[in-house]
């Protein structure tokens, strides 16, 4: 538990490096470079008008998302702890040259790391699980924010994550919650996008958070729930039997005549 961070950190820095090559073309670099605006549709058809905001994007990754949201004329911060993923965020913002920056940085150490009061905290796709503690997370998330600011949460669903998801028929092999000094320990060899390459730093450390853990650590947090939704799209393939949907960017559902689960969730959330 206490190597997390540099466990973590280790397999990011190789997947960041292997992301923005993007040789399966999952994150679209070629069209994002070319003008595209990459945001999947879920997001695109919630978050709003983000232009003239100021938008702080934590777990930023190699910051083509937050980017994206620069391009939708936001001001933007990325804030990752992969000096890899920062350091080619920054990269694709010289090549740009649109309105972003980015700092590297334990997300937990944001608010002592990122000046100033934001207009929306934005945090999609994979960023929870890598965090023991999602109370402490979503305090930080609502010190970032003004009044009036809000967080934007959009996450795949807890109740897909307890699946097993090497089984066809998605079983369940993970409890439904972890705790926080039990997490769990994964080892993967290649990174969630389909490319081929594999990885020399295998081992992640996760935690699953039940979605009323999430929910409380936002209330708790002082902030005030706007709405919750879920859906049956997620952006990555989870499991081999999920199949692509295309549209702004390729997303994934589960095959026809499997049972329909939430597998994503999306909030926001204000700060009165
Ligand atoms: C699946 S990616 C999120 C992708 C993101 N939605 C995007 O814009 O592309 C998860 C990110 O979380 C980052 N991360 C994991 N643990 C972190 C931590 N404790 N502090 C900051 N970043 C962290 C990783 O480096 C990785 O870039």
């Amino acid at each position: 538990m206490k190597d997390y961070l540099a466990i973590n950190r280790r397999n990011w820095d190789e997947r960041a490096a292997i992301h923005v090559k993007d040789e399966a073309g999952g994150y679209r670099v070629k069209a994002f470079l070319a003008g595209a605006d990459n945001l999947h549709d879920i997001e695109h058809a919630e978050i709003g008008d983000v232009a003239g905001k100021r938008i702080a994007h934590l777990q930023c990754h190699f910051g083509i998302d937050t980017l994206c949201l620069a391009r939708r004329g936001a001001s933007v911060v990325g804030l990752d702890f992969s000096p890899v993923a920062i350091a080619e965020a920054r990269t694709l913002q010289r090549h740009t040259g649109l309105d972003a920056s980015f700092m590297e940085g334990n997300v937990y150490d944001a608010r002592q790391l990122i000046d100033g009061d934001f207009d929306m905290v934005y945090v999609t796709w994979g960023a929870l699980c890598w965090l023991p503690d999602v109370a402490r997370w979503a305090e930080v998330a609502a010190s970032l924010l003004k009044p009036g600011g809000e967080l934007y949460l959009l996450e795949g669903h807890p109740s897909l994550m307890v699946a097993d998801e090497r089984q066809p028929d998605l079983r369940p092999g993970y409890d439904w919650r972890t705790p926080m000094g039990q997490p769990l320990v994964m080892n993967e060899s290649t990174t969630y996008t389909g490319d081929t390459a594999i990885l020399t730093n295998t081992t992640t450390v996760e935690w699953i958070h039940p979605l009323s853990n999430v929910i409380n650590a936002v209330i708790g947090s002082g902030l005030r729930l706007s709405w919750l939704h879920e859906h049956e799209l997620l952006a990555w393939q989870f499991a081999p039997i999920m199949v692509p949907v295309e549209g702004r960017r390729t997303m994934w559902r589960l095959p026809d005549g499997f049972p329909k689960l939430p597998l994503s969730f999306s909030i926001r959330a204000v700060k009165v």
